[in-house]
């Protein structure tokens, strides 16, 4: 496996490998958790070669945000790589992806990037545009990977290679979470004992969400009221905004029909978390009980 810092390594290093051979781009600031393993598994998998992103992206965070403490963890994102099997490793310093007189910069407009995280962290998709932008450039990958967690970059991503017309196809891939539901992510571990346990509250008022969908509510004001409530009670926990909204376009919807998206930033302690759930309205849970009672039943039947 190859370490690259430079730009110019990384380009000359892409353009030795030749089509057929498919490149896999799994772009990531660093301190590896399962949910980067899971991508980079699935590149390693669907690709030639895997090159991994490694970069704090200081343009993505605004003033009052965690750049300064974020997790930072080269060495062993290192030797994770390595075991994962993958290429090359493209770490470049701050300096080297926005030298002193940088200046250029992508801002995707529209509500897609101005609602939810786009209102709450002002600037923060236009860094994140920036820097794929930049990376799909030098690393020139055929696919690249990313994470359902981060929902609304992934809607911006796609939107971004659409409109500038690149080359690169994006693989999304679900959420990887802890035994009890928390998304993994590496700001959890700004959280103490007291405050994880007290984290689980996302994916429970999502996981509430489902159920009260299944149980036949239709009202997305309710929805939206009733995990105000579930978040208020816990006392660790501060409300940034809970939404459900249409997956495609994010747009708050007025009733809630076949597939809705609940998504919620919730801070606790030190850590601002996001996370959210695709719910269906369709079958309603007594039709969807019915119909595992009659599976069971011909299971018990074919034994
Ligand atoms: P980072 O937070 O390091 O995440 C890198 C990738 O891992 C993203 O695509 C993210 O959605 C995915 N990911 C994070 N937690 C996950 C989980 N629990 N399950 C599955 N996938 C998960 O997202 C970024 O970095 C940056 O914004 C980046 C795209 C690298 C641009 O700087």
């Amino acid at each position: 496996m190859r370490l690259i810092k430079e730009i110019s390594q990384m380009k000359d290093c892409r353009k030795k490998i030749k089509a057929p051979q498919t490149v896999g781009l799994v772009p990531t600031m660093g301190a590896f958790h399962e949910g980067h393993l899971s991508l980079i598994r699935k590149a390693r998998q669907q690709c030639d070669k895997v090159v991994v992103s490694i970069f704090v992206n200081r343009i993505q965070f605004g003033k009052g945000d965690d750049y300064q403490r974020y997790p930072r963890n080269l060495s062993e994102d290192i030797s994770l790589s390595e075991k994962e099997g993958v290429d090359v490793v493209f770490a470049p310093s701050l300096e080297e992806m926005y030298p002193q007189d940088y200046s250029t910069f992508v801002q995707v407009g529209g509500p897609l990037s101005s609602t939810l995280e786009g209102a709450s962290r002002s600037g923060h998709f236009k860094g994140v545009a920036t820097v794929l932008i930049k990376l799909f450039n030098i690393v020139k990958p055929d696919f690249s990977y990313f994470g359902e967690k981060d929902y609304q970059q992934v809607l911006i991503v796609k939107k971004v290679v659409d409109e500038l017309n690149l080359d690169t196809q994006i693989i999304v891939l679900p959420t990887i979470r802890e035994k009890d539901g928390l998304a993994l992510s590496s700001r959890n571990s700004y959280l103490n004992k007291e405050e994880r346990k007290a984290a689980v509250i996302l994916y429970k008022a999502l996981e509430k969400a489902k159920l009260w969908i299944e149980e036949g509510e239709r009202n997305p004001f309710s929805i939206v009221s009733k995990i105000k409530d579930l978040i208020k009670k816990e006392s660790l926990a501060k409300l940034d905004y809970v939404a459900v909204v249409n997956p495609e376009t994010l747009e708050k919807v007025e009733d809630i029909k076949g597939e809705v998206l609940a998504l919620l930033a919730v801070s606790i302690g030190k850590a601002r978390l996001i996370d959210n759930l695709l719910l269906i309205a369709g079958r309603s849970y007594l039709e969807k009980k019915e119909k595992k009672f009659s599976i069971e039943r011909s299971i018990k039947k074919c034994e």
